[in-house]
């Protein structure tokens, strides 16, 4: 099911968590792509059983909030999501300073069970609530001529403990192709679970580009800027030779540090064993982006 985003929804318009569920066993593995259209993919095959809320909001990365796992949860509360605005500007034709509800207002949001994956080896299910990144796009009007989105995360260094110790240099930035970027696959998203997005999860919202490390969702975004150059972006200024610009999910690249063959399914139990990693996280469909490239270079 999809919805309109609108600045007067209330809790009433929100599904049920057990109707939300029932209507995920029937669909699963087909919502988002078969809804798009997308067939063929390799997630499709596979029986997406989708993490807790629990264990989606208490198990994340968000530097900002500290380095450790569990350091996020305890320390987002103090972030600031309202009023929350996003700067657009570059290579569009209405910039300006949205606020969030403007920005989004008469937008579908979509409901998309996506497989997420960590460039640390461990991965998720999630249940995301989001408005295609395209729908965003077209709304403020892409100019000819623009190649890259760069995205920005908000710095609020007196609610953010992990920006005062300077682990990363703030803002976390990132940055998608504009073939990437209006891919029906990518997501703005503002929920979980029907359930506004938890501060730790990126609230009040966060990109999610299912067949990429996690690390390219960025969280929390104040600005999208279209340009023609190829953005910096956070983890790429760390080490360049460990975290490219695209960052495909690929099992055969493994990090040079650790393999990326296989992954670790959080909230599998201890004992669970650890499950293959798929090319392009399982959503072949994107494989045409990225045709002619030697994807062991552009890594
Ligand atoms: N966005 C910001 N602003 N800061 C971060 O530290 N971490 C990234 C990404 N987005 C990060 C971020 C990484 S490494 C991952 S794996 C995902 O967020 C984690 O998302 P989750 O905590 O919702 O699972």
């Amino acid at each position: 099911m999809a919805y309109r985003w609108s600045n007067d929804l209330t809790r009433a318009d929100i599904t049920p968590k057990s109707a939300f569920l029932n209507r995920r066993q029937i669909l699963v593995g087909t919502v988002g792509l078969g809804a798009i259209g997308l067939v063929g993919s390799a997630a499709q095959a596979q029986t997406l059983e989708p993490n807790t809320l629990e264990e989606i909001t208490s198990y994340n990365n968000f530097y900002e909030f500290g380095t450790g796992k569990t350091d996020p949860a305890q320390n987002a509360g103090a972030l600031v999501t309202s009023p929350w605005s996003i700067k657009v500007d570059g290579m569009v034709d209405n910039p300006g300073d949205y606020g969030l509800a403007d920005l989004l207002d008469g937008l579908t949001v979509e409901d998309r069970i996506y497989r997420f994956r960590c460039v640390e080896a461990w991965s998720m299910v999630v249940p995301w609530n989001g408005i295609e990144l395209a729908d965003i796009l077209n709304k403020v009007g892409v100019q000819s001529g623009a190649k890259y989105v760069a995205f920005e995360t908000v710095v609020q260094p007196e609610n953010m403990v992990g920006v005062q110790r300077r682990v990363l240099d703030f803002p976390y930035v990132e940055g998608l192709r504009l073939d990437e970027a209006m891919h029906p696959l990518t997501l703005m998203a503002t929920g979980i679970y029907d359930e506004p997005l938890a501060n730790q999860s990126g609230a009040p919202i966060r990109l999610v580009v299912p067949w990429k490390y996690g690390f390219k969702s960025i969280k929390s975004i104040v600005r999208i800027t279209l340009t023609d150059e190829e953005p910096p972006t956070s983890w790429n200024k760390v080490s360049a030779r460990e975290y490219g610009f695209y960052s495909n999910v690929n099992p055969q690249v493994d990090h040079p540090r650790w393999s990326q063959a296989t992954e670790r399914k959080i909230g599998g139990g201890l004992f669970a064993s650890r499950q293959d990693t798929l090319m392009f996280n399982g959503y072949a469909e994107v494989a045409g982006l990225y045709e002619g490239m030697d994807l062991s270079e552009f890594f």
